[in-house]
């Protein structure tokens, strides 16, 4: 596993909007794995720099969901199909066909999840998985004890995640209880896994992802069984690390 440190969130969206360009550019119809939430949204905002600035070409590119609400209505703003559609695929100039996810608001959830990781698949699988990290150590919504194998799959977001994402809904209680995520082994066959944390706030479960034991107890520790993960952090985000 490589960590790399740089001073601030700006610094590490750079970083991997130049990475995903190099990629684009060695395979134009890279399938591109995105995660939600605050932390990413400075690498989407570079990379769309970069494709209005005229120095990467992404329109053959490909991306797809690394997770999704349940229950949400079809074009809620807060699906993550809506968010990634609003923060990603627009403004990298990208139309709804080449975006693909998961369907929380299919009638067969359990369906769905066995069906989304078929489609990961078929698509040849993920070049670059970004990740972000929960404060408990969750990537994607593989809460703490999720199996390390585990697939794409139906999981119930613990009080903790829902209270941390209560900010994007008006209330706690219109925060959905369920998703559907990549499991934890699905999220291990990207080629590539790129972890994104900023802020202090995030200091304790990066420094137990990156020094702790591999435990399902932290999901992210999982990187270290990958032969091809990245640890992007700032300094706030760094400071617990040995
Ligand atoms: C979102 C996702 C989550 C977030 C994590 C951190 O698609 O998979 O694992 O990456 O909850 O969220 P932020 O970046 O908002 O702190």
């Amino acid at each position: 596993m490589e960590i790399v440190i740089l001073p601030d969130a700006a610094a590490c969206g750079e970083l991997i909007a130049s990475a995903m360009a190099e990629l684009v550019e060695r395979k134009p119809d890279a399938l591109l794995g995105v995660a939600t939430g605050s932390t990413p949204l400075p690498v989407y905002q570079a990379l769309a720099a970069k494709v209005r600035g005229g120095s990467v070409d992404v329109s053959r590119a490909r991306i797809c969901q690394l997770d999704e609400y349940v229950g949400l209505p079809a074009g809620h703003p807060e699906s993550y199909r809506s968010v990634v559609l609003r923060e990603v695929v627009e403004p990298l100039g990208l139309t709804e066909e080449s975006f693909f996810g998961p369907d929380g608001a299919a009638e067969d959830v359990a369906a769905e999840a066995i069906a989304y990781d078929r489609s990961l698949a078929a698509a040849g699988g993920v070049d670059l998985q970004l990740l972000g990290i929960g404060t408990d150590g969750h990537i994607g919504f593989n809460e703490p004890c999720s199996s390390l194998a585990s697939r794409t799959r139906i999981k119930t977001l613990t009080r903790q995640t829902r209270l941390d994402n209560a900010r994007f809904f008006d209330s706690l209680e219109e925060v959905p209880h369920h998703v559907i995520t990549q499991g934890i082994g699905t999220i291990l066959e990207a080629r590539h896994l790129v972890l994104l944390a900023t802020g202090e706030g995030k200091a304790d479960a990066v420094a137990a992802a990156v020094e702790g034991p591999l435990s399902a107890l932290v999901p992210a520790s999982a990187l270290q069984l990958h032969p091809h993960a990245t640890v992007v952090v700032d300094e706030a985000a760094a400071s617990g690390l040995k």
